[in-house]
């Protein structure tokens, strides 16, 4: 049993436009001491999926199970949640000016999230902890800065002391979203490789929820692509990355700059994400799928396995051996579609070819 157990979680907000299918089925683990990378495009449902553990969604109608330390997240009542988010489980956002009240000195806001999970804790305990914790993730002369304000923070040390504080309860998982989107790149990796040392240091569990494959390149092991609320590909970085299974996750791949002189050969992925409200028949993927079949308008794909250990999963109706990068995984793409794509598909294939930046198989 792993730290986290997540089954067939499925959430849904409804609306007066119509129920919003934010999650819809999602199954993944984490154990202490590793990293998982989610993985999407804006709107797949990473939020969502990772608030809805900590009671964090109101209004929406939950199922499914979150087994954590051997109690399910699920369902849990107001003052269970409290004391294992922050105690067990810590967030850290991609703004830390929402979590950062700004009237408030840095310092005292960490003693005081460390005072209210612990009473027996005395307020110079506490400060003390404040001054030790902004020194562990890096903020220069703690003891000065310890009574400053958030705003006389630049952004990359605000999001240190977001770090600071999700640390100050010792959590056995740290929930990181979007930690560094809104950084400069330099400040981006240091805050990774923050995240990572300290990762190191205690064993936590760490999930990284990220639109940037570059991040998850830095720090996940594990890894699931979300799209449109589903996982469309669960495997190890090193599968993701060199052994991509799902045309989804291919095109991601595609579409992130390697190098500047790369730049003229990036393919962005064509189209936009679905709605959550009416979503596509059958795969949710197939109006910008270059590999579409007849098949995938009206039966969607489960999560199967792919690669050989069976921890590498992908829900596409492709053949398994159409995985990787090379020209035999090529070959077997087309060939599947060769065979799988008829009338209907072809009409599918011939709007996206159509598109902007479309491209066709056959
Ligand atoms: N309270 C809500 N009511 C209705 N729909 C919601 C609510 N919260 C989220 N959604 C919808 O759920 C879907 C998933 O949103 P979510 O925030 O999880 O996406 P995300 O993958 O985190 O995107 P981003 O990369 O932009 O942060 C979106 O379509 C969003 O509009
Ligand atoms: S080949 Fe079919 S099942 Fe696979 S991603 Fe494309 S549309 Fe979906
Ligand atoms: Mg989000």
């Amino acid at each position: 049993m792993s730290l986290l157990d997540v089954t067939d979680l499925r959430v849904s907000f409804p609306t007066a436009d119509g129920v919003v299918q934010a999650v819809r089925g999602v199954s993944f683990s984490v154990d202490t001491g590793r990293t998982l990378g989610i993985v999407g495009e804006s709107g797949s449902g990473k939020t969502v999926l990772t608030q809805t553990l900590l009671g964090l969604t109101p209004g929406s109608q939950v199922s499914g199970t979150a087994m954590f330390n051997g109690v399910n997240l699920i369902g849990l009542g107001p003052d269970q949640m409290r004391r294992i988010r922050g105690e067990q489980i810590a967030v850290v956002f991609q703004d830390p000016l929402t979590s950062l009240h700004p009237l408030y000195r840095v310092g005292w806001q960490i003693a005081e999230m460390i005072r209210a999970h612990d009473k027996s804790v005395s307020r110079k305990q506490a400060r003390e902890r404040a001054i030790d914790l902004l020194g562990r993730v890096g903020i220069p002369q703690p003891s000065r800065r310890v009574d400053d304000y958030p705003h006389q923070f630049s952004g990359g040390m605000r999001q240190r002391a977001m770090i600071a504080m999700a640390l100050s309860l010792s959590p056995k998982l740290i929930i990181a979203d979007e930690p560094t989107t809104a950084l400069d790149a330099t400040v981006q990796a240091q805050i990774l490789d923050l995240l990572l040392r300290l990762q190191q240091e205690s064993d936590t569990a760490l999930i990284m929820i990220t639109h940037d494959l570059g991040v998850i390149a830095d720090i996940a092991d594990e890894v699931m692509v979300m799209y449109a609320g589903r996982a469309a590909e669960k495997a190890s970085k090193h599968d993701i990355f060199y052994a991509p299974h799902h045309p989804y996750t291919k095109g991601l791949l595609e579409s992130i700059p390697r190098s500047s002189a790369a730049a003229d050969r990036l393919k962005p992925i064509t189209g936009q994400p679905p709605s959550l409200i009416h979503l596509p028949s059958g795969c949710a993927f197939h109006p910008r799928c270059a590999y579409v079949m007849d098949r995938c308008l009206t039966e969607e794909p489960q999560l199967r396995s792919v690669g050989d250990a069976g921890a590498h999963k992908s829900a596409c109706w492709l053949p398994a051996a159409a995985i990787g990068t090379a020209e035999a995984a090529e070959a077997a793409r087309r060939r599947a579609v060769g065979e799988g794509r008829h009338a209907a598909a072809a009409r599918v294939a011939e709007e996206i070819a159509a598109s902007p930046e479309g491209s066709v198989i056959a």
